[in-house]
């Protein structure tokens, strides 16, 4: 994954998210493809994490209501179309349908704002 520009977003608060878009590109049949993703950062235990907000079960979006990520106790991450579970801190599925866990984005913390992917090839 090459990031080949950057985002200024502004750090989430404890348990909070706040979301992204970027672009990707694909290859199909010689033709370049630019695509539109949305990622989300979360601020779990004062660490930030950052994630693409896909559903590695059916590729749809986690949250419901942009920016609700977190489940009711804040100690998992929910995709409510089927609700799958995932660590925040790692991405993991702990339970539900996933073949695997979320994909983590890179990112850069500079102390009061983050800097996350707005093009990634
Ligand atoms: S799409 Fe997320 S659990 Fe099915």
């Amino acid at each position: 994954m090459d990031v080949i520009a950057w985002q200024r977003l502004a750090k989430p608060d404890e348990r909070q998210a706040h979301c992204f878009d970027y672009r990707t590109s694909i290859c199909i049949q010689g033709k370049t493809v630019e695509l539109k993703q949305q990622g989300f950062a979360i601020c779990y235990h004062g660490h930030v994490h950052v994630f693409r907000n896909a559903c590695p079960h059916a590729g749809s979006p986690l949250d419901w209501n942009p920016g609700e990520f977190f489940s009711e106790d804040g100690r998992e991450l929910v995709c409510h179309t089927h609700h799958a579970r995932f660590d925040p801190a790692s991405g993991e599925c702990l339970a539900g349908p996933c073949p695997h866990g979320l994909e983590v984005l890179p990112f850069h913390d500079h102390g009061d704002y983050l800097e996350v992917p707005a093009a990634i090839r």
